[in-house]
C-alpha cells in the first residue's frame, strides 16, 4: 500500500515553514525595539497566530498520520522519530510563549530586570533548539529517503526516492 500525505496535509507542513521563516526574518534585534508600541503589538499578534497556526497543525497532523498505514521500522527509530517531531513541536510553541511573556514583561514596566534577562536567554535558547531538532529531522528524512521506505515520498514532492533500497 503506498503511503502519501493528503494535499492538506503536505500543504500545512511546506506552509508552516514559511510562517516560521517570516518569524525569524522579522526577529526583535534589540529589546529596546520593543518600546514601539506598533512593534509590540504585530509581535505579540503574530506569536498568538504562529500558536495557533501549530496547535491547528498538531491536531490535523495526528489524523493524517493515523490515516497512514504504519511503518515497518525497528522500535528505537520510531522512537527517536517521535522524539524529534514533539520537540519542535514543544520548541516552536516556547518561542512564542517566551516571546509573548517578554513583551508582556516589557509593556508591564519590568524592563530590565534578570526576570526579562531570563526570559530572553530562553527565547533564544528555545530558537536554537528548534534549529537543531529541525536539521536533525531533515537529516531523518534523508536517511529515509536512501532507505526508500516511502517515508520521503509521503511528503516530499521532490527528488523521489526508489523504493525498497
Ligand atoms: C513565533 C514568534 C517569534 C519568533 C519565531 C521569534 C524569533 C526570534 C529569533 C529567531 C530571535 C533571535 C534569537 C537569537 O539571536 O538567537 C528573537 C529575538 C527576540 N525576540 Fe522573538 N520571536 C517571536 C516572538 C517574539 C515576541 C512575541 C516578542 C515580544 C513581544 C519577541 C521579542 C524578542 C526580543 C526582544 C528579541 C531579542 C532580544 C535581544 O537579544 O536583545 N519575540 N526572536
Ligand atoms: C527540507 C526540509 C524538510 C523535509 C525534507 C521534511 C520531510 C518530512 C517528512 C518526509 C515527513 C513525514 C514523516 C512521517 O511520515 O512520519 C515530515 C513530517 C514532519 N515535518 Fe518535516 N521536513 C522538512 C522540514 C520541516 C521543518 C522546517 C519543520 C518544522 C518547522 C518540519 C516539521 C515536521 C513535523 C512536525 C512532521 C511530523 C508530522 C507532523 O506531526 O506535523 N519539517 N517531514
Amino acid at each position: 500500500m503506498s503511503r502519501s500525505y493528503s494535499f492538506m496535509a503536505k500543504f500545512i507542513h511546506w506552509a508552516f515553514i514559511g510562517v516560521f521563516a517570516i518569524g525569524v526574518i522579522n526577529q526583535v534585534d534589540e529589546v529596546e525595539e520593543l518600546e514601539s508600541a506598533v512593534l509590540l503589538v504585530t509581535e505579540v499578534v503574530f506569536a498568538v497566530v504562529f500558536l495557533s497556526l501549530l496547535l491547528f497543525r498538531f491536531i490535523y497532523m495526528r489524523t493524517a498520520q493515523a490515516a497512514l498505514p504504519q511503518l515497518d521500522m525497528p522500535k528505537p527509530l520510531i522512537l527517536l522519530a517521535l522524539t524529534v517531531h514533539r520537540g519542535m513541536y514543544v520548541s516552536l510553541a516556547l518561542i512564542a510563549i517566551t516571546g509573548l511573556i517578554i513583551g508582556g514583561l516589557y509593556y508591564f514596566g519590568s524592563k530590565n530586570g534578570w526576570v526579562l534577562e531570563a526570559f530572553l536567554l530562553l527565547h533564544e535558547i528555545c530558537f536554537w533548539i528548534s534549529v537543531n531538532l529541525i536539521g536533525l529531522h531533515i537529516a531523518g528524512a534523508i536517511y529515509h529517503r536512501r532507505k526508500g521506505d516511502g517515508v520521503w515520498n509521503a511528503m516530499v514532492p521532490i527528488l523521489p526516492e526508489k523504493p525498497g533500497k
